[in-house]
């Protein structure tokens, strides 16, 4: 095995001295190599490898195709190339915004000549790919290769989650309207129900018309129905939440309650873990989740609230305790809310060009970094992969590259050219 191999003085982002006296080479995943000399001079040397063992916050960032999405699928595929007895108190869950994911179940054929140069084959992983259950057809026809269907109730929201999506204020008259028939209906009400109520409420008679829209496009996105989920915390799992055909502010109410349900079952959990660690009978029974968000500024940004807005910084503040991982993508750093990067303990950048974007990563360094982040930044050769790593817990900042994928990855840029 692979982590066998690691030496004591590898380059381990995420562990700590005290863990790797604690682990030595067990629990991490490979995510690429060190990168050492600057510009197009910089060339390849050892293995870079990222702890899996403990609970993380990241931040993975980077101007558009310099590789997050890819980078996020090297760490999926890291966490399933685990042997067994660790990768099964772990799982995966991808959110998908761009419908990227779903391929890894393809063997990356494409690249084999790049993956022979770092000793690896193409190969396919397992990946359950969900896809919201109204908006099957339109994935059939995409020829999307999806494992099942996922599906909420309305009376799962919360009234602040339906004046969220529809972009409502709980002052204005429609806001009002919507909150009078929330507070009449009966517990395990449809859109339909929802609608029907709408038309029995006195006055309001400009904003009914207005809100019956409202609800009918709701019904429309696919995502409404019975409460559907598939399971998630399944030891070893990878699933692939594909939430590419749905609008953006219904991404992060979906978002909202997934995570809320990880949370709260994780919580549990602990609780129960505790308890059997207490009895000396230990053994984790919902695996550790590893949620990789892509676009993540958009779930969690720092000049608006979101569905998800609460519970991702939740789960950034206190996932610890109950053994959450959360990767988040992003263009622009400085959009993702401060607390978010602030509580990251690793952050992999790619080449980033606004300025703002660089200082915005100064913040989790300011304690004791002197590093001028902005020339490692720059120093990076033009090479796809290629990031610089801040590490809070072992206190350094590294240059990487990071490795090619063995699965397919579907995220290239297109192209005008034919046959390209
Ligand atoms: N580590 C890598 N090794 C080799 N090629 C890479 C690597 N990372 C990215 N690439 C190449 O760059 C392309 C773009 O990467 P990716 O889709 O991850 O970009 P992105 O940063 O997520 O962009 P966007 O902001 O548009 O979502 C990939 O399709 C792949 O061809
Ligand atoms: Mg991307």
């Amino acid at each position: 095995m692979k982590s066998q191999m690691i030496l004591a003085m590898e380059t381990i982002i995420g562990r700590d001295q005290k863990d790797r006296e604690i682990y030595g080479n067990r629990g991490v995943i490979i995510i690429g190599k060190n990168l050492v000399g600057e510009g197009e001079d910089a060339h390849l040397t050892t293995d870079v490898f990222l702890d899996v063992a403990r609970p993380h916050v990241m931040t993975i960032c980077g101007k558009r195709g310099e590789g997050k999405s890819f980078s996020l699928g090297i760490i999926a595929e890291g966490l399933q190339a685990l042997t067994d007895d660790i990768r099964n108190r772990l799982c995966t869950i991808i959110i998908d915004t761009q419908g990227i994911f779903w391929t890894m179940k393809t063997p990356n054929e494409k690249d084999i000549m790049l993956l022979r140069e770092w000793n690896q084959s193409p190969k396919g992983f397992q990946a359950a790919v969900y896809v919201p259950d109204g908006q099957i057809r339109a994935f059939t026809s995409a020829g999307v290769d999806y494992d099942g269907s996922f599906s909420f109730a309305p009376s799962e929201l919360s009234e602040e989650d339906w004046l969220s999506i529809f972009e409502l204020k709980a002052s204005e008259p429609l806001g009002t309207l919507l909150q009078l028939v929330l507070g009449r209906l009966p517990h395990g009400y449809s859109i339909a129900d929802m609608i029907a109520q709408v038309g029995t409420e006195e006055g309001f008679e400009d904003e009914k018309k207005t809100l019956e829209g409202m609800l009918r496009n709701a019904a429309g996105w696919g995502i409404f129905g019975s409460s559907k989920m598939p399971p998630l915390l399944v030891p070893g799992k990878l699933s692939v939440m594909d939430f590419s055909l749905t609008p953006q502010n219904v991404r992060a109410l979906m978002l909202a309650i997934i995570s809320r349900r990880i949370f709260s079952e994780r919580t549990a959990s602990r609780r129960k873990e505790e308890l059997m660690e207490m009895e000396f009978l230990g053994e984790a029974r919902v695996p550790m989740p590893w949620i990789l968000v892509d676009e993540a500024h958009n779930f969690v940004p720092s000049d608006e609230t979101t569905p998800s807005s609460e519970m991702l910084n939740k789960i950034v503040k206190e996932g610890r305790q109950p053994g959450i991982s959360i990767v988040f993508a992003t263009q622009r750093p400085m959009k993702l809310h401060p607390d978010v990067l602030s509580q990251c303990d690793i952050i992999i950048s790619h080449r980033l060009t606004a300025e703002e974007d660089v200082n915005s990563l100064k913040s989790i360094m300011q304690t004791y970094m002197l590093f001028d982040i902005a020339k490692y930044i720059n120093d990076l050769p033009k090479l796809k992969g290629v990031a610089i790593v801040l590490d809070d817990n072992s206190e350094r900042i590294y240059k990487i590259r990071v490795k090619p994928r063995q699965s397919w990855h579907a995220g290239s840029s297109a192209t005008a050219l034919p046959g390209r």
